[in-house]
Protein backbone atom coordinates (compact mmCIF):
# COMPACT_ATOMS: atom_id res chain seq x y z
CA UNK A 1 0.00 0.00 0.00
CA UNK A 2 3.40 2.04 0.19
CA UNK A 3 1.98 5.58 1.98
CA UNK A 4 -1.28 5.08 1.40
CA UNK A 5 -1.94 4.91 5.19
CA UNK A 6 -0.26 8.27 5.74
CA UNK A 7 -3.38 10.28 4.14
CA UNK A 8 -6.43 10.35 6.02
CA UNK A 9 -9.59 11.82 4.99
CA UNK A 10 -8.62 15.51 4.22
CA UNK A 11 -5.83 14.87 1.61
CA UNK A 12 -4.24 18.29 1.75
CA UNK A 13 -4.06 18.46 5.31
CA UNK A 14 -2.38 15.42 5.69
CA UNK A 15 -0.09 16.31 2.82
CA UNK A 16 0.41 19.76 4.26
CA UNK A 17 1.54 18.02 7.32
CA UNK A 18 4.02 15.60 5.82
CA UNK A 19 5.68 18.48 3.35
CA UNK A 20 6.24 20.17 6.69
CA UNK A 21 8.95 16.92 7.10
CA UNK A 22 9.64 16.02 3.41
CA UNK A 23 10.07 19.45 1.78
CA UNK A 24 8.19 20.76 -1.05
CA UNK A 25 8.80 18.03 -3.31
CA UNK A 26 7.60 14.85 -2.52
CA UNK A 27 7.42 11.59 -3.78
CA UNK A 28 5.20 9.17 -2.24
CA UNK A 29 3.63 5.65 -3.58
CA UNK A 30 0.14 5.64 -3.41
CA UNK A 31 -0.53 1.83 -3.59
CA UNK A 32 1.29 1.11 -7.41
CA UNK A 33 1.27 4.90 -8.32
CA UNK A 34 4.52 6.65 -8.20
CA UNK A 35 3.29 10.32 -7.16
CA UNK A 36 4.95 13.70 -6.18
CA UNK A 37 3.12 16.53 -4.15
CA UNK A 38 4.59 20.18 -4.71
CA UNK A 39 3.66 21.93 -2.20
CA UNK A 40 5.66 25.27 -2.73
CA UNK A 41 5.07 28.46 -5.17
CA UNK A 42 8.50 28.08 -6.58
CA UNK A 43 7.88 24.33 -7.55
CA UNK A 44 4.47 24.96 -8.38
CA UNK A 45 6.04 27.35 -11.22
CA UNK A 46 8.55 24.60 -12.33
CA UNK A 47 5.91 22.82 -13.20
CA UNK A 48 3.26 24.21 -14.63
CA UNK A 49 4.95 26.99 -16.17
CA UNK A 50 8.46 25.78 -17.46
CA UNK A 51 7.88 22.33 -17.90
CA UNK A 52 4.05 22.54 -18.79
CA UNK A 53 4.15 20.30 -21.50
CA UNK A 54 5.92 17.85 -19.68
CA UNK A 55 3.17 17.13 -17.06
CA UNK A 56 0.15 18.24 -19.13
CA UNK A 57 -1.66 15.14 -19.18
CA UNK A 58 -4.32 13.16 -16.95
CA UNK A 59 -3.73 9.73 -15.00
CA UNK A 60 -6.81 7.46 -15.59
CA UNK A 61 -8.85 6.91 -12.23
CA UNK A 62 -12.00 5.04 -11.82
CA UNK A 63 -14.50 8.25 -10.58
CA UNK A 64 -13.43 10.69 -13.30
CA UNK A 65 -13.52 7.76 -15.61
CA UNK A 66 -17.25 6.78 -14.61
CA UNK A 67 -18.33 10.63 -14.18
CA UNK A 68 -16.73 11.66 -17.54
CA UNK A 69 -17.94 8.96 -19.70
CA UNK A 70 -14.53 7.33 -20.32
CA UNK A 71 -12.84 10.92 -20.09
CA UNK A 72 -14.91 12.65 -22.73
CA UNK A 73 -14.83 15.79 -20.43
CA UNK A 74 -12.86 18.72 -20.32
CA UNK A 75 -11.43 18.38 -17.36
CA UNK A 76 -9.93 14.89 -17.07
CA UNK A 77 -9.65 14.20 -20.94
CA UNK A 78 -5.98 12.79 -21.45
CA UNK A 79 -3.82 15.41 -23.39
CA UNK A 80 -4.24 14.88 -27.25
CA UNK A 81 -6.05 15.43 -30.46
CA UNK A 82 -9.26 15.59 -28.03
CA UNK A 83 -7.84 17.56 -25.58
CA UNK A 84 -7.02 20.14 -27.76
CA UNK A 85 -10.52 20.10 -29.59
CA UNK A 86 -12.52 20.15 -26.59
CA UNK A 87 -10.90 23.24 -25.35
CA UNK A 88 -10.92 25.25 -28.27
CA UNK A 89 -14.82 24.33 -28.35
CA UNK A 90 -14.83 25.45 -24.58
CA UNK A 91 -12.98 28.67 -25.44
CA UNK A 92 -14.50 29.64 -28.50
CA UNK A 93 -18.11 28.03 -28.00
CA UNK A 94 -19.27 27.32 -24.08
CA UNK A 95 -16.77 30.17 -22.17
CA UNK A 96 -16.79 32.46 -24.93
CA UNK A 97 -16.83 36.67 -23.40
CA UNK A 98 -20.50 36.85 -25.51
CA UNK A 99 -21.37 33.88 -23.94
CA UNK A 100 -20.59 34.98 -20.15
CA UNK A 101 -21.76 38.10 -20.63
CA UNK A 102 -25.21 36.62 -22.01
CA UNK A 103 -25.68 35.20 -18.47
CA UNK A 104 -25.79 38.92 -16.73
CA UNK A 105 -29.18 39.25 -16.71
CA UNK A 106 -30.08 35.17 -14.93
CA UNK A 107 -26.91 36.20 -11.98
CA UNK A 108 -29.02 39.65 -11.93
CA UNK A 109 -32.50 38.25 -11.22
CA UNK A 110 -31.10 35.54 -8.60
CA UNK A 111 -29.03 37.95 -6.77
CA UNK A 112 -32.50 39.84 -6.45
CA UNK A 113 -34.22 36.77 -5.38
CA UNK A 114 -31.31 35.96 -2.71
CA UNK A 115 -31.85 39.40 -1.25
CA UNK A 116 -35.36 39.96 -1.26
CA UNK A 117 -35.32 36.46 0.80
CA UNK A 118 -32.52 37.82 2.96
CA UNK A 119 -34.15 40.90 3.30
CA UNK A 120 -37.97 39.29 4.82
CA UNK A 121 -35.45 37.05 6.95
CA UNK A 122 -33.87 40.15 8.76
CA UNK A 123 -37.42 41.63 9.28
CA UNK A 124 -38.68 38.68 10.50
CA UNK A 125 -35.65 38.39 12.52
CA UNK A 126 -35.39 34.34 11.80
CA UNK A 127 -32.23 32.95 11.25
CA UNK A 128 -30.49 31.99 7.45
CA UNK A 129 -28.48 29.29 6.44
CA UNK A 130 -26.15 30.71 4.44
CA UNK A 131 -25.06 27.33 3.24
CA UNK A 132 -28.13 26.82 1.61
CA UNK A 133 -28.89 29.79 0.39
CA UNK A 134 -25.58 30.33 -1.51
CA UNK A 135 -25.18 26.93 -2.69
CA UNK A 136 -29.09 27.52 -4.34
CA UNK A 137 -27.68 30.93 -5.77
CA UNK A 138 -25.13 29.47 -7.71
CA UNK A 139 -26.98 26.38 -8.80
CA UNK A 140 -29.64 28.34 -9.83
CA UNK A 141 -27.38 30.50 -12.27
CA UNK A 142 -25.63 27.48 -13.31
CA UNK A 143 -29.03 25.62 -14.26
CA UNK A 144 -30.55 28.55 -16.06
CA UNK A 145 -27.43 29.50 -18.18
CA UNK A 146 -26.75 25.88 -18.83
CA UNK A 147 -29.92 23.82 -19.05
CA UNK A 148 -32.52 26.99 -19.27
CA UNK A 149 -34.71 25.81 -16.36
CA UNK A 150 -34.45 26.21 -12.73
CA UNK A 151 -33.59 23.23 -11.01
CA UNK A 152 -36.62 23.21 -9.10
CA UNK A 153 -38.41 21.95 -12.08
CA UNK A 154 -35.66 18.99 -12.81
CA UNK A 155 -34.54 15.95 -10.75
CA UNK A 156 -32.55 18.05 -9.16
CA UNK A 157 -35.16 19.34 -6.83
CA UNK A 158 -36.83 18.52 -3.74
CA UNK A 159 -33.44 18.87 -1.71
CA UNK A 160 -32.07 16.52 -4.40
CA UNK A 161 -29.40 19.37 -5.74
CA UNK A 162 -26.45 19.36 -2.32
CA UNK A 163 -27.13 15.64 -2.25
CA UNK A 164 -26.43 14.74 -5.77
CA UNK A 165 -23.61 17.61 -6.53
CA UNK A 166 -22.17 17.07 -3.22
CA UNK A 167 -21.91 13.17 -3.78
CA UNK A 168 -20.61 13.59 -7.58
CA UNK A 169 -17.85 15.69 -6.44
CA UNK A 170 -16.69 13.06 -3.40
CA UNK A 171 -17.30 10.28 -5.85
CA UNK A 172 -15.14 12.64 -8.57
CA UNK A 173 -12.19 13.54 -5.85
CA UNK A 174 -12.29 10.59 -3.36
CA UNK A 175 -9.63 7.69 -3.13
CA UNK A 176 -10.45 4.68 -4.99
CA UNK A 177 -8.54 1.27 -4.22
CA UNK A 178 -8.66 0.32 -7.38
CA UNK A 179 -6.96 2.67 -8.46
CA UNK A 180 -3.40 2.26 -6.33
CA UNK A 181 -3.85 -1.40 -5.36
CA UNK A 182 -3.95 -3.76 -8.34
CA UNK A 183 -6.15 -7.12 -8.50
CA UNK A 184 -7.55 -7.00 -5.45
CA UNK A 185 -8.37 -3.14 -4.79
CA UNK A 186 -11.66 -3.21 -6.46
CA UNK A 187 -12.55 -6.02 -4.02
CA UNK A 188 -11.92 -3.31 -1.64
CA UNK A 189 -13.86 -0.83 -3.00
CA UNK A 190 -17.36 -2.96 -3.50
CA UNK A 191 -16.84 -4.04 0.42
CA UNK A 192 -16.45 -0.21 1.18
CA UNK A 193 -19.72 0.54 -0.45
CA UNK A 194 -17.60 2.75 -2.60
CA UNK A 195 -18.43 1.17 -6.05
CA UNK A 196 -22.10 0.94 -4.99
CA UNK A 197 -22.02 4.45 -4.55
CA UNK A 198 -20.19 5.52 -7.43
CA UNK A 199 -22.56 3.71 -9.72
CA UNK A 200 -25.62 5.42 -7.86
CA UNK A 201 -24.08 8.84 -8.51
CA UNK A 202 -23.56 8.31 -11.97
CA UNK A 203 -26.77 6.56 -12.23
CA UNK A 204 -28.43 10.32 -10.85
CA UNK A 205 -26.32 12.60 -12.96
CA UNK A 206 -27.29 10.17 -15.97
CA UNK A 207 -31.17 10.70 -15.22
CA UNK A 208 -31.11 14.55 -14.99
CA UNK A 209 -28.72 14.68 -17.94
CA UNK A 210 -31.91 12.35 -20.21
CA UNK A 211 -34.15 14.80 -18.23
CA UNK A 212 -32.31 17.67 -20.21
CA UNK A 213 -32.50 16.01 -23.27
CA UNK A 214 -35.91 15.17 -23.17
CA UNK A 215 -36.68 18.79 -21.58
CA UNK A 216 -34.58 20.28 -25.30
CA UNK A 217 -36.30 17.93 -27.39
CA UNK A 218 -38.84 20.30 -28.30
CA UNK A 219 -38.04 23.26 -30.77
CA UNK A 220 -39.05 26.06 -28.72
CA UNK A 221 -38.60 29.89 -29.04
CA UNK A 222 -36.35 31.05 -26.79
CA UNK A 223 -35.25 34.18 -25.85
CA UNK A 224 -31.32 33.13 -26.17
CA UNK A 225 -29.64 30.01 -26.38
CA UNK A 226 -28.74 27.75 -23.35
CA UNK A 227 -25.46 25.07 -22.95
CA UNK A 228 -28.14 22.10 -24.35
CA UNK A 229 -29.29 23.92 -27.18
CA UNK A 230 -25.87 24.83 -28.55
CA UNK A 231 -24.49 21.65 -27.89
CA UNK A 232 -27.57 19.58 -29.03
CA UNK A 233 -26.94 21.95 -32.33
CA UNK A 234 -23.02 21.24 -32.35
CA UNK A 235 -24.62 17.37 -32.14
CA UNK A 236 -26.80 17.74 -34.95
CA UNK A 237 -24.44 19.75 -37.10
CA UNK A 238 -22.14 16.70 -36.68
CA UNK A 239 -18.95 18.60 -35.33
CA UNK A 240 -16.05 16.60 -35.53
CA UNK A 241 -13.82 16.15 -32.22
CA UNK A 242 -10.93 14.48 -31.58
CA UNK A 243 -11.68 11.54 -33.82
CA UNK A 244 -14.92 11.22 -33.83
CA UNK A 245 -18.20 13.24 -34.10
CA UNK A 246 -20.06 14.92 -31.03
CA UNK A 247 -22.15 12.18 -29.34
CA UNK A 248 -24.47 12.51 -26.41
CA UNK A 249 -21.84 10.63 -24.20
CA UNK A 250 -19.30 13.67 -24.78
CA UNK A 251 -22.30 16.42 -24.35
CA UNK A 252 -23.63 14.66 -20.77
CA UNK A 253 -19.79 14.73 -20.14
CA UNK A 254 -19.23 18.53 -20.54
CA UNK A 255 -22.53 19.23 -18.60
CA UNK A 256 -20.84 17.14 -16.14
CA UNK A 257 -17.88 19.59 -15.90
CA UNK A 258 -20.01 22.64 -15.18
CA UNK A 259 -22.76 21.55 -12.98
CA UNK A 260 -19.58 20.16 -10.69
CA UNK A 261 -17.10 22.67 -11.48
CA UNK A 262 -19.55 25.61 -11.13
CA UNK A 263 -21.72 24.96 -8.49
CA UNK A 264 -19.76 24.21 -5.71
CA UNK A 265 -16.81 26.14 -6.19
CA UNK A 266 -18.06 29.90 -6.27
CA UNK A 267 -20.99 29.20 -3.37
CA UNK A 268 -18.33 27.60 -1.12
CA UNK A 269 -15.74 30.87 -2.02
CA UNK A 270 -18.86 33.19 -0.84
CA UNK A 271 -19.73 30.82 2.31
CA UNK A 272 -15.62 31.03 3.42
CA UNK A 273 -16.23 34.79 2.41
CA UNK A 274 -18.98 35.23 4.67
CA UNK A 275 -17.24 33.16 7.54
CA UNK A 276 -13.83 34.87 7.43
CA UNK A 277 -15.77 38.56 7.87
CA UNK A 278 -17.98 37.08 10.76
CA UNK A 279 -15.01 35.72 12.22
CA UNK A 280 -13.34 39.38 11.74
CA UNK A 281 -15.21 42.07 12.57
CA UNK A 282 -12.98 44.72 11.54
CA UNK A 283 -12.31 43.44 7.84
CA UNK A 284 -16.43 43.49 8.00
CA UNK A 285 -16.85 46.87 8.87
CA UNK A 286 -13.95 47.78 6.17
CA UNK A 287 -16.22 46.26 3.25
CA UNK A 288 -19.33 47.65 4.53
CA UNK A 289 -17.58 51.06 4.55
CA UNK A 290 -16.46 50.65 1.45
CA UNK A 291 -19.39 49.61 -0.20
CA UNK A 292 -21.62 52.35 1.30
CA UNK A 293 -18.76 55.32 1.05
CA UNK A 294 -18.24 53.59 -3.09
CA UNK A 295 -22.24 52.91 -3.98
CA UNK A 296 -24.35 55.24 -1.62
CA UNK A 297 -27.89 53.89 -1.37
CA UNK A 298 -27.82 52.18 -4.44
CA UNK A 299 -30.09 48.95 -3.74
CA UNK A 300 -28.66 47.27 -6.93
CA UNK A 301 -25.69 46.86 -7.83
CA UNK A 302 -23.92 46.07 -11.39
CA UNK A 303 -21.38 44.10 -12.32
CA UNK A 304 -19.35 47.37 -13.49
CA UNK A 305 -19.53 48.75 -9.87
CA UNK A 306 -17.40 46.13 -8.76
CA UNK A 307 -14.94 47.65 -10.41
CA UNK A 308 -14.81 50.27 -7.20
CA UNK A 309 -14.57 48.14 -4.36
CA UNK A 310 -10.91 47.45 -4.38
CA UNK A 311 -10.49 46.20 -1.13
CA UNK A 312 -13.92 43.56 -1.11
CA UNK A 313 -11.55 42.33 -4.31
CA UNK A 314 -8.48 41.73 -1.42
CA UNK A 315 -11.02 39.99 0.64
CA UNK A 316 -11.77 37.70 -1.96
CA UNK A 317 -7.89 37.10 -2.85
CA UNK A 318 -7.75 36.42 0.69
CA UNK A 319 -10.64 34.22 1.12
CA UNK A 320 -8.95 32.06 -1.82
CA UNK A 321 -6.00 31.96 -0.54
CA UNK A 322 -6.95 30.18 2.76
CA UNK A 323 -9.64 28.64 1.28
CA UNK A 324 -9.18 27.65 -1.76
CA UNK A 325 -12.34 25.26 -3.43
CA UNK A 326 -9.87 22.68 -5.13
CA UNK A 327 -7.07 22.36 -2.08
CA UNK A 328 -5.04 19.95 -4.45
CA UNK A 329 -5.47 20.77 -7.77
CA UNK A 330 -6.10 17.98 -10.43
CA UNK A 331 -3.71 15.61 -10.77
CA UNK A 332 -1.77 15.63 -13.54
CA UNK A 333 0.28 12.47 -15.59
CA UNK A 334 3.86 13.32 -16.37
CA UNK A 335 4.65 12.71 -19.87
CA UNK A 336 8.16 13.67 -20.36
CA UNK A 337 10.89 13.06 -17.85
CA UNK A 338 12.07 16.34 -16.58
CA UNK A 339 13.44 17.81 -12.86
CA UNK A 340 12.54 19.81 -9.98
CA UNK A 341 15.05 21.02 -7.31
CA UNK A 342 17.54 18.32 -8.83
CA UNK A 343 14.99 15.62 -8.37
CA UNK A 344 14.23 13.59 -11.64
CA UNK A 345 10.58 12.73 -12.06
CA UNK A 346 9.86 10.38 -14.47
CA UNK A 347 6.62 9.72 -17.12
CA UNK A 348 3.88 8.32 -15.75
CA UNK A 349 4.04 9.84 -12.17
CA UNK A 350 1.24 11.34 -11.11
CA UNK A 351 1.93 15.31 -10.38
CA UNK A 352 -0.40 16.85 -7.41
CA UNK A 353 0.06 20.57 -6.92
CA UNK A 354 -0.97 21.36 -3.26
CA UNK A 355 -2.62 25.11 -3.43
CA UNK A 356 -3.85 24.59 0.59
CA UNK A 357 -0.25 24.09 1.80
CA UNK A 358 0.69 27.01 -0.83
CA UNK A 359 -1.06 29.29 0.52
CA UNK A 360 -0.21 28.96 4.00
CA UNK A 361 3.49 28.57 3.53
CA UNK A 362 5.56 31.03 5.58
CA UNK A 363 8.25 31.50 3.39
CA UNK A 364 5.76 33.31 1.28
CA UNK A 365 3.16 34.57 3.50
CA UNK A 366 3.89 36.49 6.50
CA UNK A 367 1.29 35.31 9.43
CA UNK A 368 0.09 32.87 7.15
CA UNK A 369 -2.60 31.81 9.25
CA UNK A 370 -4.15 35.53 9.63
CA UNK A 371 -7.25 37.08 7.90
CA UNK A 372 -5.53 40.15 6.68
CA UNK A 373 -6.85 41.19 3.18
CA UNK A 374 -4.12 44.11 3.56
CA UNK A 375 -1.75 41.92 2.58
CA UNK A 376 -3.43 42.03 -1.68
CA UNK A 377 -2.37 46.24 -0.87
CA UNK A 378 0.03 47.06 -3.42
CA UNK A 379 0.59 43.83 -4.59
CA UNK A 380 0.06 42.49 -8.50
CA UNK A 381 -0.37 39.20 -7.46
CA UNK A 382 -3.35 38.05 -9.28
CA UNK A 383 -5.78 34.85 -9.64
CA UNK A 384 -5.02 34.45 -13.25
CA UNK A 385 -2.19 30.93 -13.13
CA UNK A 386 0.24 33.15 -13.53
CA UNK A 387 1.52 34.16 -10.13
CA UNK A 388 2.20 30.71 -8.45
CA UNK A 389 1.67 31.71 -4.93
CA UNK A 390 -2.09 32.11 -5.71
CA UNK A 391 -3.67 29.54 -7.95
CA UNK A 392 -7.25 29.24 -7.08
CA UNK A 393 -8.48 28.14 -10.54
CA UNK A 394 -5.03 26.03 -10.88
CA UNK A 395 -1.89 26.89 -13.50
CA UNK A 396 -0.82 25.48 -16.80
CA UNK A 397 -2.36 24.80 -20.07
C1 LIG B 1 -14.96 30.38 -7.64
C2 LIG B 1 -15.14 29.79 -8.78
C3 LIG B 1 -14.26 28.70 -9.36
C4 LIG B 1 -13.06 28.21 -8.93
C5 LIG B 1 -12.25 28.63 -7.71
C6 LIG B 1 -12.66 27.17 -9.88
C7 LIG B 1 -11.49 26.42 -9.78
C8 LIG B 1 -11.08 25.48 -10.70
C9 LIG B 1 -9.88 24.67 -10.58
C10 LIG B 1 -8.87 24.75 -9.45
C11 LIG B 1 -9.83 23.86 -11.65
C12 LIG B 1 -8.77 22.77 -11.93
C13 LIG B 1 -7.58 23.34 -12.60
C14 LIG B 1 -6.43 22.35 -12.63
O1 LIG B 1 -6.59 21.17 -12.38
O2 LIG B 1 -5.33 22.79 -12.91
C15 LIG B 1 -10.99 24.14 -12.47
C16 LIG B 1 -11.26 23.53 -13.66
C17 LIG B 1 -12.42 23.71 -14.36
N1 LIG B 1 -13.48 24.53 -14.02
FE1 LIG B 1 -13.53 25.83 -12.47
N2 LIG B 1 -13.61 27.08 -10.85
C18 LIG B 1 -14.61 27.98 -10.58
C19 LIG B 1 -15.77 28.20 -11.30
C20 LIG B 1 -16.11 27.48 -12.43
C21 LIG B 1 -17.33 27.68 -13.18
C22 LIG B 1 -18.43 28.70 -12.82
C23 LIG B 1 -17.30 26.79 -14.22
C24 LIG B 1 -18.31 26.53 -15.32
C25 LIG B 1 -19.52 26.98 -15.38
C26 LIG B 1 -16.06 26.04 -14.13
C27 LIG B 1 -15.65 25.07 -15.02
C28 LIG B 1 -14.44 24.43 -14.98
C29 LIG B 1 -13.99 23.49 -16.01
C30 LIG B 1 -14.75 23.10 -17.27
C31 LIG B 1 -12.72 23.04 -15.62
C32 LIG B 1 -11.78 22.08 -16.37
C33 LIG B 1 -10.84 22.93 -17.17
C34 LIG B 1 -9.59 22.25 -17.67
O3 LIG B 1 -9.23 21.16 -17.24
O4 LIG B 1 -8.92 22.86 -18.53
N3 LIG B 1 -15.37 26.50 -13.03
N4 LIG B 1 -11.73 25.13 -11.87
Amino acid sequence: IGNLHQIGELQHQSLWNLSKKYGPVMHMKLGKVPTVILSSSDTARQALKDHDLDCCSRPTLAGPKALSYNYLDIGFSPFNEYWKDIRKLAVMELFSNKKVHSIQPIKDEEVKKLMDSMAESASQQTPVNLNVKLLTLTASVVCRATFGVTFEDTLLSDNNLGEIVREAYEMMASFSASDFIPYVGWIIDRFTGLLGRREKSVGDLDAFYEQMFDMHKEEKERMSEDFVDMLLRLMKEETVIGNGKLTRNHIKAILMDVLLGGVDSSSITMTWAMTELARNPRVMKKVQSEIRNQLGNKSKISIDDTDKLSYLKMVIKETWRLHPPAPLLGPKEVINEFEINGYVIQPKTMLQVNVWAIGRDPDTWKDPEMFLPERFLDSNIDTKGQNFELLPFGGGR
